[in-house]
């Protein structure tokens, strides 16, 4: 303010000292007046051209410049540029959120007070088949026609979720449709907030363990019923050393289907709940292989008087590293099949061979009945047999398979499945590379 007072005076006093100087004191006053609407015009002029400068551009504020007006548009130059910084952080923290909500597995979708999409992420967008170009603003109801969903959403009741199927197919899983659990959440008055998960693999898990649960009960209350049923017998029926004998060995062998069930359920949950085998113990092949060829045959003269024609060739002297009793399990799960279902009299060739990529193959052909090509993708799961009773007669569980392919995901192989009807099945697994090595002269010891 002192420096506009005295440039205002300075001009006066200047137009003043001009005036009489050139035209006699007379005109001191005239000259004082002068100078001062001089100066109210130039101050006027600069205040305008501030004020146009900042209706049109605010980028084109001077930087500097003298008095006052010099320095108010310095301020305000200085004001906008924090303000700027300030929106363009906010916007980039908004930005932020926005792309930490894309990336959730979980759908979000906002809804404005009326129920109309504000925005959704891409994972609701699929979901929901929304297009985020073409139906922002569009009633949500209009897209998710499910009739539980719309009740849901007008019910303004949001205490706990519903289960709905997903509108989109975007996501098609083997012949189920997606399904969501969704749940509002109001907010701000009468915004609202959608959250949407994907609970179909939550929902197949649980169909698969209620599955399994009955599965397990039917197999173990069939022998039992039969074994209940025998024990009624011989309390009441008076019989005759032979009979009691021939009754005491079947009760004897429905009590060892009953062991191997259990075993069997043991093994699998233990698979499961145990850590990856180590890759660091290593076991000869021909050992392993040696120990299949004992228990098979004894399977075979078992079950059939006539017996299998078993051949076992080790192409490679090879060790594999893994647990040696589940690669044990594995190999003669594979074999004891190839027997069991192999009629007497038929072939069952076993072989070891390392592949030329060094990966490690050992495979179990047989000349069996074959094993049609609908069956195949189904064999692993558990509790599924091709043939009921012929597995049930020979002492199946109808979990070997499940075992074996556990056992195959645990160490990196790959359970290789080929049969053709009437001709024969090949079960091989292949192991990775880094898991075979040439056996060790120290191991032959
Ligand atoms: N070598 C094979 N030849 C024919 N069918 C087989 C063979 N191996 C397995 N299968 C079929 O696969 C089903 C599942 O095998 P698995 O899981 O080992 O159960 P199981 O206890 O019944 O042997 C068997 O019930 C059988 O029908
Ligand atoms: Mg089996």
């Amino acid at each position: 303010m002192p420096f506009r007072i005295a440039t205002f005076l300075i001009a006066s006093c200047a137009c003043a000292a001009v005036a009489a100087g050139l035209f006699g004191p007379k005109l001191v006053w005239p000259g004082a007046w002068m100078g001062a609407l001089a100066w109210l015009a130039l101050d006027a002029w600069r205040a305008q051209r501030l004020l146009h400068v900042l209706r049109n551009d605010t980028a084109a504020l001077p930087s500097r410049g003298s008095g006052v007006w010099g320095e108010l548009s310095e301020r305000i130059r200085k004001l906008l540029r924090t303000r700027e910084q300030q929106t363009r952080q906010a916007e980039d923290r908004l930005q932020e959120f926005l792309a930490a909500i894309q990336a959730s597995p979980n759908g979000v979708v906002l809804l404005d007070a009326q129920g109309r999409i504000e925005w959704c992420n891409q994972t609701a967008a699929a979901q929901f088949g929304i297009d985020v170009e073409r139906d922002l603003l569009q009633h949500l109801a209009n897209l998710v026609r499910d009739p539980i969903f719309i009740t849901y959403l007008a019910s303004w009741n949001y205490s706990r979720d519903v289960l709905i199927d997903a509108p989109a197919q975007g996501m098609p899983r083997r012949n189920h449709p997606t399904r969501l659990s969704v749940q509002v959440h109001p907010y701000a008055g009468n915004r609202r907030m959608l959250l949407t998960r994907d609970i179909t693999s939550l929902e197949q898990a649980e169909a698969m363990r209620r599955d399994f649960v009955a599965n397990v009960s039917h197999e173990i209350r069939t022998p039992l019923t039969v074994l209940a049923g025998f024990v009624e017998t011989l309390q009441t029926l008076p019989l005759d050393a032979e009979e009691r004998a021939r009754y005491l060995a079947l009760m004897a062998q429905q009590s060892t289907r009953m062991e191997t069930l259990v075993n069997d359920l043991l093994t699998l949950s233990r698979l499961e709940g145990s850590a990856a085998p180590t890759a660091s113990q290593w076991t000869r092949v021909r050992a392993l292989l040696a120990h299949c060829e004992d228990e098979a045959k004894g399977l075979s003269s078992r079950l059939t008087p006539l017996g299998h024609r078993l051949s076992f060739t080790v192409d490679a002297d090879s060790e594999l590293s893994g647990a040696p009793v589940e690669l044990q399990s594995a190999m003669s799960n594979l074999l004891s099949n190839a027997v069991r279902y192999t009629p007497g009299g038929g072939v069952v060739v076993v072989t070891w061979r390392v592949l030329q990529d060094g990966r490690g193959e050992y495979a179990v052909r047989d000349s069996g009945p074959g094993i049609a090509a609908e069956h195949i993708p189904r064999l692993t799961e558990r509790f599924y047999r091709v043939d009921r009773s012929r597995s049930r007669e020979t002492g199946g569980t109808g979990l070997g398979l499940a075992i074996v392919k556990h056992i195959a995901q645990r160490h990196g192989a790959e359970l290789r499945i080929d049969s053709t009807v009437g001709q024969g099945s090949r079960f091989a697994l292949v192991f990775p590379a880094s898991r075979v090595r040439e056996a060790r002269l120290l191991a032959k010891a």
